[in-house]
């Protein structure tokens, strides 16, 4: 998908700037040309030189510079480019380029360009946190043409542990070639549930799972990035910060249930990713229940089957939705996936061996095989974000869009 495109990479002055170099080399490799430009800051961390030799190409680094702009300028590298990326976008940056300043190689040439950008922020939680980067952000997202990846979340370089790393090569890959294949779900509307549920025993305790709602985030990303219109109905999994799609927060298996049933109708696809809890407490107590000792017994009941009842009901429709199921298993896996297929009357299963080193719960990346209605089956491997883009290069050819 890379093969022939140009590609300007701008680089930022933050301690990622040195994996700029692996990104240049990855980008080549798969096919696209690429020019670099600099920042002051970044040259503190990384040389121009070292860009000029994995890029294959002058850097630009100085605009002042006549020598540089008479061969290479900031204008030139802004009309020749199919897409611009900075990496990484630092807190400084990120201000700069939405006040629309224009006062070092990477912004002016960032000014100048038309076509699609792909900012991948990296920095210290603190400074990510920070409301004037928050605002920044929202101003950006807003923005047409201009596309995130990242931050990832993790231990820092300075020691802190939170949003800020620098995402993934696979990733930052992966967002380039969304950029290229920004238009193949316009139009499309997209329905995701992400994340687990939780079903109250009282005020103060609850039975839930520890799905964290990545995959269905990637999912939602992807989709986002390649033009559809997303919702993601999402479990409680604390603060994910801003995004550029709709996302309806809810709690319990009912709320979900309630929030997809309003919208899968009019949907293209839906996606349930969720990890629904499938009991709850058959009573939920209004006051907090005191402990006394010995056993206690919980009577538990079944939650509403998501997926199942949102299939049931477009099921006769005309022109219903694309149905598409996880199946989280740690045994027979593509079996029990298969059964679940059939028995929910979905499109596609992506089954997912959640015992599998890199796979499962929590983690980044996920192995998974997509099992089609029509007994294909496709592997998949990566980061989620990878993963979820394999699944949306099998569903857009479904929808009429490829
Ligand atoms: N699902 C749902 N609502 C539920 C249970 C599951 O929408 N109450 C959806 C999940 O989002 C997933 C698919 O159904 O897309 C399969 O979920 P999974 O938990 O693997 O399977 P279950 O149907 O719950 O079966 P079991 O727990 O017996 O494996």
């Amino acid at each position: 998908m890379l093969q022939g495109k140009k590609i300007a990479v701008g680089v930022g002055g933050g301690i990622a700037a040195y994996k700029a170099g692996d990104f240049v080399r990855e980008l080549r490799r798969q096919g696209a040309t690429v020019k670099v430009a600099m920042t002051k800051a970044a040259q503190e961390f990384i040389t121009p030189l070292t860009m000029q030799s994995l890029s294959g190409d002058a850097v630009l680094t100085d605009y002042f510079d006549a020598t540089q702009e008479e061969k290479f300028g900031h204008l030139h590298l802004a009309r020749w480019a199919d897409a611009y990326v900075v990496l990484p976008a630092t807190a400084d940056l990120l201000a700069r380029i939405t006040a629309g300043m224009a006062n070092d190689a990477v912004t002016t040439s960032l000014l100048a360009f038309r076509g699609p950008v792909l900012l991948a922020p990296a920095m210290n939680t603190a400074m990510w946190d920070h409301p004037a980067t928050q605002r920044n952000l929202a101003v950006l997202r807003a923005t047409p043409r201009t596309h995130f990846v990242g931050p990832a979340s993790g231990p820092l370089a300075d020691g802190d542990v939170g949003a800020g790393r620098l995402s993934d090569l696979a990733d930052l890959i992966e967002g380039v070639r969304g950029l290229f294949s920004g238009a193949q779900l316009a139009g499309k509307k997209v329905l995701i549930t992400a994340g687990p549920t939780r079903e109250a025993m009282d005020p103060v305790r609850f039975i839930s799972n520890p799905s964290t709602g990545k995959m269905g985030l990637a999912v939602a990303e992807v989709a986002h990035a390649r033009g559809a219109a997303v919702t993601v109905v999402l479990g409680p999994v604390g603060d994910v910060g801003s995004l550029p799609f709709e996302v309806v927060r809810v709690t319990t298996a009912d709320e979900m249930l309630e929030a997809v049933m309003k919208r899968v109708e009019s949907a293209d696809v839906f996606v349930a990713t969720a990890a629904v809890s499938d009991w709850r407490p058959q009573a939920v107590s209004a006051q907090k229940a005191k402990k006394s000792e010995g056993p206690q017994t919980l009577t538990l009941v079944r939650t509403p089957d998501v997926l199942m009842t949102a299939s049931t009901k477009v099921q006769a429709n005309a022109k219903r939705p694309l149905l598409v199921g996880f199946a989280a298993e740690t045994h027979d896996v593509i079996a029990y996936a298969r059964g679940k297929l059939t028995r929910k009357g979905l499109d596609l299963i992506v089954a997912n061996d959640v015992s599998a080193a890199g796979a499962g719960f929590g983690v980044d990346t996920n192995v998974v095989t997509i099992i089609g209605a029509d007994g294909s089956t496709q592997g998949a491997q990566g980061t989620k974000r990878e993963v979820a883009a394999r699944l949306w290069d099998l569903v857009a050819p479904k929808l009429g869009a490829s």
